[in-house]
C-alpha cells in the first residue's frame, strides 16, 4: 500500500506563526505533527508515503533528510541518536511532490498523480494537519478495504447539527464487520457542506481516506467548486458513482492541529495519554 500526505496548504488560520513554521511541523511532542502521520502510514502497513509540499516550505523535506552532521554531534548522546536514526530510517520511505499553487486539497492530491496513477491498490491518504487519539483510524481503513475486495474507505466522525455545513457528509447502511473497532458503513451518498435541512446524516469524512486510484483520473477532469478550489470530496462522489465506497466511523479523536485552539486542544490530549500508565 501507498500513502500521500497533502501538507502545501498555506495554513492562513495559523498565521502569524505559519508564515516560517509549516503547521504540519508543529510540535506534538518532540515529533512534529506530520512524523506522526507518516508513522501512522507505516504502521498501517504502507510501505512508501509521498508528501505533497510547497517550495514555501521547505522545513518538512529538511526535516526528513539523512543529516550527517547532525548524527556526527549526537553521536554521544543515545537517545537524542535513536531519535535521528529512526527519522531517517523513515526519511527512506518517502518520496515527494510539489503544489506550487494552492488551488485546493483535490489539487494536492492531484500533484501525486505521476508517482501513484499506475497503484493497484487503493491509496491511504491523510491530512498533514489532522491527528487522531487513540486508535489509528488507518489500519483498520486498510483492514475493511482488504474484506471488501479493495473497495475504498472514508474515515467518519460525528459532528453536531451546527457544522455539518462545514464538512461533506455521508449517506450510508450501517454493514457488519466483525473484528474492526468502530462501525462500518456502505455509502449511497455524499453531500459537500450541506444544509442541516438537507444534510443525509451527521457522520462527516474526517481527515483519512483510502481512495481507489481511479480518483487521480477523476480529479484530473474535476472542475472547482466550494470556494473555487479543486475538492477532493467532490471527486470521491463521483468515485461513488462508479466504484463501493465505504464508511468507518472510527473510534479514535481528531485533532484538528490547523488554527491554535484545536492545535492546544491536541497537545493537551496527547498529553493526557502520555501520561497514562
Ligand atoms: P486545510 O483545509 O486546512 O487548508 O488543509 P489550508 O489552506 O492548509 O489552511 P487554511 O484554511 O489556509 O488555514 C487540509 C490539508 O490539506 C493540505 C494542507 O496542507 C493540510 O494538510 N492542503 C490544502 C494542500 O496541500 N493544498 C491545498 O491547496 C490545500
Amino acid at each position: 500500500m501507498k500513502a500521500l500526505i497533502p501538507a502545501a496548504g498555506h495554513g492562513t488560520r495559523f498565521l502569524p506563526a505559519s508564515k516560517t513554521i509549516p503547521k504540519e511541523m508543529l510540535p506534538v511532542s518532540a515529533r512534529p505533527a506530520i512524523q506522526l502521520i507518516v508513522e501512522e502510514a507505516l504502521d498501517a502497513g504502507a510501505d512508501e508515503v509521498v508528501i505533497v509540499t510547497s517550495p514555501d516550505k521547505p522545513s518538512i523535506r529538511r526535516h526528513f533528510e539523512a543529516d550527517a552532521e547532525w548524527r556526527a554531534r549526537c553521536a554521544s548522546r543515545p537517545e537524542a541518536d535513536a531519535e535521528l536514526a529512526h527519522l531517517e530510517e523513515i526519511g527512506r520511505r518517502i518520496r515527494w511532490a510539489v503544489q506550487a499553487e494552492q488551488r485546493g486539497l483535490g489539487h494536492a492530491v492531484l500533484q501525486a498523480a505521476d508517482i501513484l496513477r499506475g497503484e493497484k491498490e487503493p491509496v491511504l491518504v491523510l491530512l498533514g494537519d489532522a491527528l487522531v487519539s487513540g486508535e489509528a483510524p488507518s489500519a483498520a481503513m486498510a483492514a475493511i478495504s482488504r474484506a471488501t475486495g479493495g473497495a475504498s474507505v472514508v474515515g467518519l466522525e460525528e459532528v453536531p447539527a451546527e457544522k455539518v455545513s462545514r464538512y461533506g457528509i455521508v449517506k450510508g447502511e450501517r454493514v457488519e464487520m466483525p473484528g474492526v473497532g468502530g462501525e462500518v458503513l456502505k455509502l449511497s451518498d455524499l453531500v459537500e457542506k450541506p444544509r442541516l435541512e438537507e444534510a443525509p446524516s451527521r457522520l462527516a469524512i474526517a481527515g483519512r481516506y483510502l481512495l481507489d486510484p481511479m480518483v487521480f483520473d477523476l480529479l484530473a477532469t474535476q472542475r472547482p467548486g466550494y470556494g473555487g478550489e479543486i475538492q477532493l470530496t467532490d471527486a470521491i462522489r463521483r468515485l461513488l458513482a462508479q466504484r463501493p465506497v465505504y464508511g468507518y466511523r472510527y473510534p479514535g479523536r481528531r485533532h484538528d492541529i490547523g488554527n491554535p485552539a484545536g492545535y492546544l486542544e491536541t497537545l493537551q490530549a496527547f498529553a493526557a495519554s502520555a501520561a497514562r500508565p
